[in-house]
Parts: structure tokens; sequence; C-alpha cells
């Protein structure tokens, strides 16, 4: 029914307990999730997941926050694509919360990374799975720079304004809500919720982090998704159950996971 469509189950704080997430996901009526790479270092594990269960599926990417870590070239983007069971590219974008005493100027790398990204996404039309933080203008114009509009993608974890998410929805990609839509210091993205179109929102964890109220501040898990699905639905004034089926169709319409190739066993 429902679906998680970003979370890092490779991470070890999941990775470790994924018997006892897959039970409370199957509990709590989630029924796919899409693993989301942040290294190319970690891809093998991410992707792992979505050889041996058949409602998990994996992305490419390198996380724009992640230094010290191999740089993906288009050609290692492409090759791990092509991959049975790979739907998208990401995550990637742009972050400029945490300089650590660089300037915007100094993040020339992040950006050079994030055209490889998208250039990947345009080779395979394969769509985007988009990070932005306290970066949102040069995140739209890149993409726009780089024609994203053919592949698309989300704006994942939305924590932005309601103009960045207009501008995201004009070039054609749909919007993610997290846990964050449940907190209480998030009234500003609420009104933001309230105007997406709901043919163009999805729904995630971002699972480890960010878990929704009422579990916030303990271990976030592909089970809690329903909690966002939930908040959408109050704010717009629909059932949970319309919240679940177009935020699963506009997963199938974006990711196509019945087109990718299927896996042997079963889960
Ligand atoms: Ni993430």
């Amino acid at each position: 029914m429902f679906v998680d469509s970003h979370c890092h189950l490779a991470f070890p704080e999941l990775s470790a307990r994924i018997d006892e997430i897959r039970a409370a996901m199957a509990a709590a009526q989630v029924d796919r999730a899409l693993c989301i790479c942040t290294t190319l270092e970690e891809f093998e594990s991410v992707h792992a997941l979505a050889t041996r269960f058949d409602n998990f599926w994996a992305t490419a990417g390198v996380h724009p926050d992640n230094e010290g870590v191999r740089e993906p070239s288009l050609d290692d983007l492409l090759a791990l694509a092509a991959l049975p069971r790979v739907l998208a590219i990401g995550e990637t974008g742009l972050d400029y919360y945490r300089l650590n005493g660089r300037s915007v100027a100094d993040m020339a790398w992040q950006r050079e990374r994030f055209r490889v990204h998208i250039r990947a996404a345009l080779a395979t039309a394969l769509p985007l799975v988009v990070h932005t933080r306290s970066a949102s203008a040069d995140t739209l114009a890149i993409l726009k720079d780089e024609g994203a509009e053919a592949p698309g993608g989300v704006f994942h974890c939305f924590t932005e304004t309601d103009a960045v998410a207009r501008a995201a929805l004009d070039l054609g990609f749909y919007i993610s809500f997290s846990g964050i839509l449940t907190f209480k210091t998030a009234a500003d993205l609420r009104e933001v919720a309230r105007f997406v179109p709901l043919d163009r929102c999805l729904i995630e964890t971002d699972s480890p982090y960010l878990a929704p109220v009422p579990y916030r501040g303990k271990v976030n898990s592909p089970a809690y998704v329903p909690f966002v699905a939930r908040q959408i639905a109050e704010l717009k004034g629909l059932s949970v159950e319309t919240v679940a089926q177009a935020t699963t169709a506009n997963f199938e319409r974006l990711f196509k996971p019945v087109a990718a190739q299927s896996v042997t066993n079963g889960s």
C-alpha cells in the first residue's frame, strides 16, 4: 500500500536488522522501498538488498556531502545504472550547509559531481534523486543548464520554500516529503505540502534519520513512512488511502519499478 521512496537500508544501523525491518514494513503495509546509494564504495551493499528482495530497488550515485570517497566518473555511473534493479541516479545535488570554512566558490567540485550525475541520468533516461540544502538556486540553475527536465526526478526530503517547490514542479520534478513534515517546527513546510499537487508528491523516510513524530529522535525505518502519508492526508483533507494510492502511483510513474528486471527469489 505505501512505498518508501528514499531510505538508506545499507547503513549499518539498518542492514544489521533487515529481517526485523522487513517484518515491521509488512505489518505497516509498506510494500516497497527504494534503497539509496551515497558512495560508490557502498553501492554493492545497496544493490545486494535490491537483488536479494524483490520489493527493494537501488539507485547509483554519490551524495554531495561525501568527501574523501571515490569520485564517480560518467562511466562509473553508467556501468552501475545498467545493472538490473537500478531505478535512478543519486542521491546527488548540492549542499552548502556545512561549508567548514570554505566559500561557495570553493564547492566547484560538488557542482561538477552533480553535473556528472545529471549527464548519467540523461544518457540512461533514469530519473534523478536530488538532495539540496542551502543551495537551491544553484541546484535549479544546474538542472536547467544540463537539460534535466528530460530524465526528471525528485527533490527528496524537501525542506525548501514554496518558490523552490514551484520551480522544481515547473522543471517537471516530483517533491518528496519526509518525517520532517510531522515536526512541530515545520509549519512552513506543511504549507508547501498543502499546495504541491498530490500527483507530484512522493513520501519517504530517509531512514535511518529523521524519524517522524511520534518516533522523533529514534532510529527511523521504512515502516514509519505511513506517518508522512497521514500528515499529507490531514493537510489536504484526504484519506490516508488516497494519499497512499497516489504516492504509490507517482512512484511507479517516475521510477518504473515494474519495468526493471525482476529477481529470482521472492521476498
Ligand atoms: Ni538520503
